[in-house]
Formats: C-alpha cells, sequence, structure tokens
C-alpha cells in the first residue's frame, strides 16, 4: 500500500525566498551563527522541532473553549486528564517550558555535591543540574558511539556502567537516574523498554528516583512498537504509558510530543516531592492550575497529546524522516543510522575531510546549507561540545562532527525535504569549497547559542 499523509493544511504561511548574495550579508550580519539569523531570512527552518509544529483545526477548535480562571480552571482539568490518561502519576503540574520543569523538580532532588546521571542530558538540562553544583553525568550505552550501525536502540544508558556508579564510592551522592526518551543529544535514538525497566530496576535497588526526561515519549513508544521484539501488537499510548508506570517522576517540554508551540509538566507520585515542587511553581512559573500557560494553551495540548499517539502521524513522521536520511545517503553523506524520528544526523566530518575539528566541519556544513539554500540547522560537534581555550581556540574535539536538521512536525512536505536533498547534494559534490570557521566570541556558558564565528578561506 502506498504511503499516505493522514493530513492537509487547512491553513499556509508563505516561505521567504532569498537570493545567495542576501544570504552571505546576512550570515555575515549574524556572526555566522545560525541562531541569530531572524526567521523572515530563512526559508527552510530545521533549527528545532520544538515549539515549530503546525496544531491541528481541532486543537484550535479545543482552544477556543479555554477557561483563562485564575484557579481551578476547567481547561486544567482537561489538560491534567489527558496527561494522567499516559501519565499514571498522582501529581502533574503545568509549567511553561521543558527547561523549568527541569529546574523545579532538579532544585528538589540535587543540590551541592549530588550526581545526576542519565543516558545524556540534553544541555539546558546539563546546565540546570550544574547550576546547583551537581554534576550531569552520562553513560550513553557502547553502541551510540558505533554512527553507522543499524543497533535499534542506541539511546540505552549503559548498565553496567550505572550499576558501577550505584555500587561504587559515589553512589551515596546519585541523586536521580535521569531517562531522556528519546536521546535528543545521542542522535534521537530511542531507548528500549527492557533498558529502562533494567534501570528501574537498579535504581530502586539503590533508593535513587528514576526520571524520565520525556520530551519525545511518543515518538520513543512508536520505534518501541516498530523494534523491541514483544512490542509489535502494543499501541504507542500503552507503550509510553508503560514506560512511564516504570519511573518515578518525569519531567517533559511539551513543546514537541505535546504538538503546541509552549508547555511542560512535571509528574510525580510522592506527594512530599510535589508538594516542594508545588511552592517552587507558584513563585516563578503560576498557580498550580495554570503553571504559566494560557487555559487556551491547556486545551491546545490537552487535544495535541491525543493526536501524537495516533499511529498513522508516528507513521508520517518515521517516513518523512527516513525519506530525508534516504536523500542524504543518495548524495553522498552519512547520517546517524538508524534514523530516527525528530531529526536525521548529518556526519559532517566525514563530509568535509578537509577540515579538522579545530575548524568547525558541522558548523561549516551548517552553515553551507543555509548560504547555498536558506536552510537553517546547527551543528552537534566542536562548536557545542569541544572545549575552548580563553581565545576561542579547540583544545578537545567532540567525538563527532555532526549536524542535525531537526524535523518540526507536520510543517514541511515530501518537496521540501526533496529540496533539502537537493541542496545537501550541490553541497557534497564538491565539498571542498566549503570553508572552516574560527570563534571571534565565546561566551563561557550555552555556548553554540551565542557564539559568533567567521569563515577561514584557505
Ligand atoms: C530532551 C530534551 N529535554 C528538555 C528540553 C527542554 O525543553 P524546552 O525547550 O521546552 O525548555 C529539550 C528541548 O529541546 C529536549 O530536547
Amino acid at each position: 500500500m502506498p504511503h499516505l499523509r493522514p493530513f492537509v493544511s487547512a491553513v499556509v504561511r508563505p516561505i521567504p525566498i532569498t537570493t545567495r548574495e542576501q544570504r552571505i550579508q546576512e550570515m555575515d550580519r549574524a556572526g555566522h551563527n545560525p541562531f541569530n539569523l531572524p526567521a523572515d531570512k530563512v526559508s527552510i527552518d530545521l533549527l528545532s522541532d520544538s515549539g515549530t509544529g503546525a496544531v491541528s483545526v481541532d486543537q484550535q477548535a479545543w482552544a477556543q473553549r479555554g477557561d483563562e480562571r485564575y484557579a481551578g480552571a476547567e481547561s486544567f482539568y482537561r489538560f491534567r486528564d489527558a496527561v494522567r490518561d499516559i501519565v499514571p502519576y498522582r501529581h502533574i503540574l503545568p509549567v511553561h517550558q521543558g527547561r523549568a520543569a527541569e529546574r523545579v523538580l532538579f532544585s528538589a532532588l540535587l543540590g551541592e555535591g549530588r550526581i545526576s546521571v542519565s543516558n545524556t542530558h540534553f544541555d539546558t538540562t546539563r546546565n540546570n543540574v550544574e547550576r546547583l553544583g551537581s554534576r550531569a553525568l552520562d553513560l550513553p550505552c557502547p553502541e551510540a558511539a558505533e554512527l553507522d550501525s543499524e543497533a535499534p536502540f542506541k539511546g540505552d544508558i549503559d548498565l553496567q556502567a550505572l550499576r558501577d556508579l550505584l555500587t561504587g564510592p559515589e553512589g551515596p551522592r546519585v541523586g536521580q537516574v535521569l531517562m531522556t526518551i528519546t536521546n535528543n543529544g545521542g542522535g534521537g535514538q530511542p531507548v528500549s523498554m527492557a533498558n529502562i525497566e533494567a534501570a528501574s530496576a537498579l535504581a530502586r535497588e539503590h533508593g535513587v528516583p528514576l526520571i524520565l526526561d520525556a520530551a519525545r515519549f511518543a515518538e520513543n513508544a512508536w520505534l518501541v512498537t516498530r523494534r523491541e521484539p514483544g512490542y509489535s501488537g502494543w499501541s504507542p499510548r500503552d507503550v509510553a504509558r508503560r514506560a512511564f508506570e516504570m519511573a518515578d517522576g518525569a519531567v517533559a517540554s511539551l513543546k514537541k510530543d505535546g504538538l503546541a508551540p509552549e508547555g511542560a509538566f512535571i509528574g510525580v507520585h510522592d506527594s512530599d516531592l510535589a508538594d516542594r515542587c508545588e511552592v517552587d511553581v507558584i513563585a516563578t512559573e503560576g498557580f498550580r492550575t495554570y503553571g504559566g500557560l494560557t487555559g487556551h494553551t491547556l486545551e491546545t495540548l490537552a487535544r495535541g497529546l491525543h493526536e501524537v499517539l495516533e499511529p498513522e502521524y508516528l507513521a508520517d513522521r518515521e517516513h518523512e524522516g527516513a525519506y530525508l536520511a534516504e536523500r542524504a545517503h543518495q548524495a553522498g553523506v552519512d547520517t546517524v543510522r538508524p534514523a530516527g524520528l525528530h531529526g536525521i544526523y548529518l556526519n559532517a566530518g566525514t563530509l568535509l575531510p578537509h577540515l579538522d575539528p579545530a575548524q568547525f566541519p558541522g558548523h561549516s556544513l551548517a552553515n553551507a546549507l543555509y548560504r547555498e539554500g536558506g536552510i537553517r540547522c546547527s551543528e552537534l560537534g566542536s562548536l557545542y561540545l569541544g572545549e575552548l581555550d580563553g581565545e576561542g581556540r579547540l583544545t578537545a574535539p567532540a567525538p563527532f562532527e555532526l549536524v542535525r536538521l531537526a524535523l518540526p512536525r507536520r510543517v514541511y512536505d515530501h518537496s521540501h525535504l526533496e529540496y533539502v536533498g537537493e541542496v545537501l547534494a550541490g553541497i557534497a559534490k564538491d565539498p571542498e569549497q566549503v570553508p572552516g570557521y574560527r570563534v571571534t566570541y565565546a561566551p563561557p556558558v550555552l555556548r553554540h547559542f551565542r557564539c559568533r564565528t567567521e569563515p577561514v578561506r584557505a
């Protein structure tokens, strides 16, 4: 049966068409950092899949009944019930976005000298751990480092390393085991149910809470139904629910699998923990029944949480991701395999061997995609993950020079992805034309969001 997209556009937005000359000028103005580009100069925006999806006509209709009363609004209860249908925890607190959920929950679980251990902390997540004086320790499974391997669950945590940590001298300092599903920092790879279950058992054995960073809980659930033996007949909803059942708490940005531009929640069983979080939420986000969100948004999310688990929607998302990965391969560009759902990760290291890591090949490829085609994306390589000295020179490279093409939900169609494939193929035909970069301004934290760079001509 041929693939049929399960939706059509109901409202459209024109996208800017720019010339190469204009884009070169824009890049100069932006300090050659895609995060500094104005969106109206970007044709295809693959910078993030967060808050960038299209809402459905049903979500718009639900939003119309947004109840904006300060406390106990009807919209809150509809939101809470939609979350609880998937996340069976006693306490659900809405907040404005994922990093607020992290800040609040981690403040209650961590502190000076504590350890947060994860399959991989996302960048803001790491920052929220470190701001508390805690250490963010990543223990990805060994397969995560094999970019070309087709291993199905490269997002897993290394269970042996987790056991060694928990039973070793640092064990008592571990404040949380944090499982990021899917593993965004680790190439968008899914985490298996077997891995969550084993991590959960280990955490329980040592009295440490297991927390899910569940920004892409539906996409993880879908890939479990597709790849994990024993789950092929399960619905994505049942898999997602089972994953939450195995944890003690969760933070989830709903800007991804909530199919809305804002929102997140904190979910926990423990009433004392919920109480501490609630005080923080009231002081910094908003009363416990809105957490900084409008009734309009709570309704949009309640409906989005339903739509995101529809198998036809998830199958389409898998299909589109696989298509873009295939186009990259046809162009001779390596990607992290197997293709995930929320983004395709290009290997700039193998495409641009004439650039050494100190010239930031990932950043070079991201900038080339903008210059040649108005496509915005960003690197996950040495500019973001490497170590730099005070002069902005690289002292320790990242393990890989990747570029993430994030896929906004329900926004771009096949022809847009075909265009991305063509621009990429044009670059890949003559990769030596792509210049390296040097850093001219490097802030001490969250560098890739804020730095400025310039091309280095050979
Ligand atoms: C895995 C993961 N956790 C947390 C966050 C933070 O969420 P937010 O952008 O809503 O603050 C993100 C955002 O991309 C993420 O990918």
